[in-house]
């Protein structure tokens, strides 16, 4: 099929998404696209052993790197929609590959993904439009980093500049333990990704997920979200991908938001124009809520993991139509998304040893689950040869709630977490302790 075929055709029809990723978040995705009665079938690349649990889903199995045979699977399952979801294939420029031939692409072109794959850039972009972030310096080299560090008398926090699948932060307690973060940022442990280190001075308060939908000009807000970053209870313990989340997050009352959106959301959609950048996909905003208001700890170019797996269960059937508008550039900006009264909850069941080291290959026992407004969203799993579900990466599954409020939704989740079995499964059980007003703090 020609280029000029598939843009003329097909440009409104929308029966055929397809979804790249293969996490929870692409499986949460998946169960909100397919809601709509005019999408016919949901494909996932490479998507998990759960996304073809999900109504009207099928997993492609090739390998989103040969660029001919992913054309080629795309002119023949004749899709309508591509949602890229993971930061990787954005930073690589995937989206820009797609639009170039006349696809519809939901996510950002390369020049956007940078707001993510450079933190550097992400920060003096923010510089220059004014946006609320923790004071910066750019270094290169360890001497460099050693100079700022000793003349430094706030903590500073050590970042590598490029992609590092979240591990790339250090957040040390003295000067000793930022040397040797800086050092190993620079030594190589996360490859080009170190060849800059951004030394951010640290700041303090709640942290919040926003997200914009944007289709470069307007946007629209996703409910709220909170995360939970750290792997145990009371938030100790190693920063992960995120062990649990609620949405909306009560700590951003109407005139927070509105001030959010006027002194960050604004600002950088104004300040993607100034630059040309035509940002048609999701922008996350990381942001923690300080004593002198909200600050920008990083952009992401994608949905949060589990923050998605938390909204997409608000979202009525005209969610893909927001993600083509987007894609299309013709989002009005007034749309209301958000329909449903409840609250949601999501708790992620985890491999032992996670983040750090661990097993996979475990058999997964989950039958008994109360499906009413529940939903499992698998995160790292496969199937046996026999057709039995494994445990297969760190986070395994996301389980996730809805209710009237925000003590039913959790008591829901973790009741159906009991019915969840595999060797060495590992929660944390305060997620949301901030919004149960039943939670005791004794837990
Ligand atoms: P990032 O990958 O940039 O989101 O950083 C991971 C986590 O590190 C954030 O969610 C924060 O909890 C923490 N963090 C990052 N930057 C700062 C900062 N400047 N001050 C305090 N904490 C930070
Ligand atoms: N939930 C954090 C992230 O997706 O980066």
């Amino acid at each position: 099929m020609g280029i000029q075929s598939r843009s003329s055709k097909n440009f409104n029809r929308l029966e055929n998404i397809l979804i790249i990723g293969n996490g929870g978040r692409e499986n949460s995705l998946a169960w909100a696209i397919q809601k709509n009665e005019l999408v016919k079938k949901v494909y996932l690349i490479p998507g998990n052993a759960g996304s073809e649990r999900i109504n009207k889903c099928e997993r492609i199995k090739i390998d989103i790197n040969n660029k001919n045979e992913l054309v080629e699977n795309l002119d023949f399952f004749k899709i309508d929609l591509v949602v890229i979801g993971p930061e990787i294939p954005l930073a690589n420029g995937l989206a820009d590959f797609l639009r170039n031939l006349n696809f519809k692409v939901f996510g950002p072109n390369q020049d956007g993904a940078k707001l993510e794959f450079s933190k550097s850039w992400a920060k003096k972009f923010m510089q220059d439009a004014n946006i609320p972030t923790a004071n910066f310096w750019k270094v290169n080299s360890l001497e460099d980093a050693k100079k700022i560090i000793n003349s430094s008398s706030i903590p500073l926090v050590v970042k590598a500049d490029g992609l590092a699948s979240g591990k790339g932060v250090f957040i040390p307690n003295s000067k000793d333990e930022c040397f040797k973060a800086a050092e190993t940022i620079f030594n190589g442990r996360f490859g080009n990704s170190g060849n800059v280190v951004v030394l951010e001075e640290k700041i303090q308060g709640p942290e919040v997920s926003v997200f914009a939908l944007c289709d470069g000009k307007n946007y629209t807000l996703l409910p709220t979200a909170q995360d939970h970053k750290r792997l145990n209870e009371k938030d100790k313990g190693p920063n992960t991908g995120g062990m649990g989340a609620y949405s909306p997050a009560p700590l951003l009352t109407e005139d927070y938001l509105n001030r959010i959106i006027k002194e960050i959301i604004e600002p950088t959609i104004n300040e993607l124009n100034t630059r040309n950048i035509d940002y048609r996909g999701v922008i996350y905003f990381g942001l923690m809520i300080t004593e002198s208001g909200p600050k920008v700890i990083e952009y992401n170019c994608r949905f949060g993991d589990p923050e998605c797996q938390t909204i997409m269960p608000l979202m009525d059937q005209n969610f893909v139509f927001l993600l083509e508008k987007c894609s299309m550039g013709n989002l009005n900006g007034d749309e209301i998304i958000n329909t449903s009264d409840k609250v949601s909850g999501c708790v992620i069941a985890t491999s032992k040893g996670y983040p750090h080291e661990y097993k996979t290959g475990f058999k997964i026992d989950m039958d008994k689950i109360d499906t009413n407004d529940c939903q499992i969203f698998d995160s790292g799993t496969s199937l046996s040869e026999d057709g039995k579900l494994l445990t297969n990466g760190g986070r395994v599954l996301s389980i996730v709630c809805q209710g009237k409020d925000f003590d039913r939704v959790f008591e829901k989740a973790y009741k159906n977490l009991k019915k969840i079995h595999f060797e060495g499964i590992y929660f944390r059980n305060d997620i949301g302790h901030q919004v149960r007003k039943n939670f005791s703090k004794e837990n």
